[in-house]
């Protein structure tokens, strides 16, 4: 009886604390978009609401009064859909990512046009291609290569680059791009001229992902960059068959199991899984970096713990990453797009309908601050579970490269954030430049 009292009790605070927060955000909303707007004019708004905070507090209006979304508008131009549905509570953001029979994923047609042809992976839904594929990349990308080839190979050249820093870094050319890419050359075996490759595969993973207002000068921008990238790999394969070697890269894994007649390792299903993993690869991490350390530079506590764990080289360090990365994702929602009409969150008070066609945002930003599944979502804490964290993905897409990231974006920081009174450099220099892109180009820094 006393249980059960408690446990109603403990659900009112609950209610009433995520009422609160949706209100006081809401709240927050309207003040700071009206100074925003006051001030910097129209332009500035666009910055404002692709700011992780704002989308924090506008989540937290949605988790409170209307937690799942159907809007008639369309919202994604790169892909066919019929209109948009927003779902921000944990457990519906999981169950549309594990649902694959009802959200598809919607990146096919784009992945073919960057193929010239066949879809890769992350474009296909459940079944043998989709199988197969992954099957053979795991084989040749290993498990254990992480621990041993990746990440000592990660750790030395980021120590490396920031001890020749000279106390100033511009963490995307100098660091964050540079060490993505050189595990494409190093250990996939195919990173090319690294600018080239950098920017190849940058702007087609905006094409892929981030286009959404489907612009006509980024598709032609696309269309070359893939030619480029498609030839590049065939000139690899074919110099690489010319004259093998025995070093531990993709490239040869790949080669080797093309030898044992593994289906889809053709050198045409070689080019096509290379070219997706290169551009899910380089400009992932190197963002996921910008936006950790930019976390951790606003909360200057935070920062002096994350040096102090950096500097003992304790394992906690990788908390504060994984845990600025929480307030600050690099992919606050994933889409997918429903088949058929559906519902959400069936049999709850939240319940929605889905229409076929519609596009669904799983808000995973949101959902990691979902009061009914996060123990204090709101506070910076380095002691919460892996599970917590939606950083890449969820399900059966979940990220090809989890294992990497979790050991290379660590790698990255460490040497850097263990350095002596790192901060920003001085005015615009000192925030991330995006250069009107989604991705960071410069971001200077300072240290001692
Ligand atoms: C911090 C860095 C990274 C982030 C934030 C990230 C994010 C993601 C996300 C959110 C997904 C799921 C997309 C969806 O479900 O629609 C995904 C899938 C994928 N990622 Fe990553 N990624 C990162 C690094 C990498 C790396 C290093 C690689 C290559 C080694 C990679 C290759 C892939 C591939 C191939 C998939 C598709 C997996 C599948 O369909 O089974 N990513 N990634």
């Amino acid at each position: 009886m006393l249980a059960r009292l408690t446990g109603s009790l403990t659900a009112l605070a609950r209610l009433l604390m995520v009422l609160f927060e949706g209100l006081t955000s809401l709240l927050w909303l309207i003040a700071k978009g009206a100074i925003t707007f006051v001030t910097g004019g129209k332009a500035a708004l666009l910055p404002f609401f692709t700011a992780a905070s704002t989308q924090g507090k506008v989540f937290a209006c949605l988790r409170a009064f209307w937690p799942n979304l159907s809007l008639k508008a369309v919202f994604i131009k790169a892909y066919d859909n019929s209109g948009t549905a927003v779902v921000t509570r944990h457990d519906d953001c999981l169950d549309v990512l594990n649902r694959n029979a009802d959200f598809e994923v919607v990146y096919g047609t784009r992945m073919r046009k960057l193929t010239d042809g066949e879809n890769f992976f992350l474009g296909m839904q459940p079944g043998w291609e989709y199988n197969r594929d992954t099957s053979a990349m795991r084989l040749a990308a290993r498990g254990p290569d992480v621990a041993e080839i990746v990440l000592p190979r990660a750790a030395s050249l980021s120590q490396e680059i920031v001890d020749k820093a000279g106390g100033k870094i511009d963490l995307v050319p100098q660091l964050s791009l540079l060490v993505p890419w050189d595990m494409t050359d190093q250990y996939f075996g195919v990173g090319g001229e690294m600018e080239t490759m950098q920017d190849w595969a940058t702007v087609l993973f905006w094409y892929l992902f981030e286009d959404l207002g489907a612009d006509p000068e980024l598709d032609a921008k696309a269309m070359r960059y893939a030619a480029g990238m498609r030839d590049y790999l065939d000139a690899a394969i074919a110099e690489r068959k010319a004259n093998p070697d025995e070093r531990p890269q993709l490239l040869n894994r790949c080669l080797a199991l093309q030898g044992a007649g593994t289906p889809g390792m053709e050198d045409l299903g070689i080019r096509n899984n290379l070219l997706g993993l290169l551009i899910g690869a380089i400009p992932t991490i190197s963002k996921a970096c910008c936006l950790a350390l930019d976390e951790l530079l606003n909360r200057p506590e935070e920062l002096r713990r994350a040096h102090e764990a950096a500097k003992a080289d304790d394992p906690v360090f990788e908390q504060f990453i994984w845990e600025a990365l929480r307030f600050n994702p690099h992919n606050p929602v994933i889409y997918r797009r429903a088949i058929h009409d559906t519902v959400v969150a069936k049999s709850t008070l939240r319940e929605a309908r889905v229409r076929k066609g519609q596009m669904v945002f799983a808000a995973t930003l949101s959902a990691m601050f979902d009061r009914y599944q996060i123990e204090a979502p709101n506070a910076f804490r380095t002691d919460r579970p892996w599970e917590d964290y939606i950083i890449w993905g969820y399900g059966m897409h979940t990220c090809f490269g989890a294992a990497i990231n979790k050991a290379v974006i660590p790698a990255i920081l460490k040497p850097l954030i263990a350095r002596p009174n790192l901060r920003r450099a001085p005015g615009a220099a000192g925030q991330i430049d995006s250069g009107g892109t989604p991705h960071p180009q410069h971001f200077h820094l300072l240290f001692d």
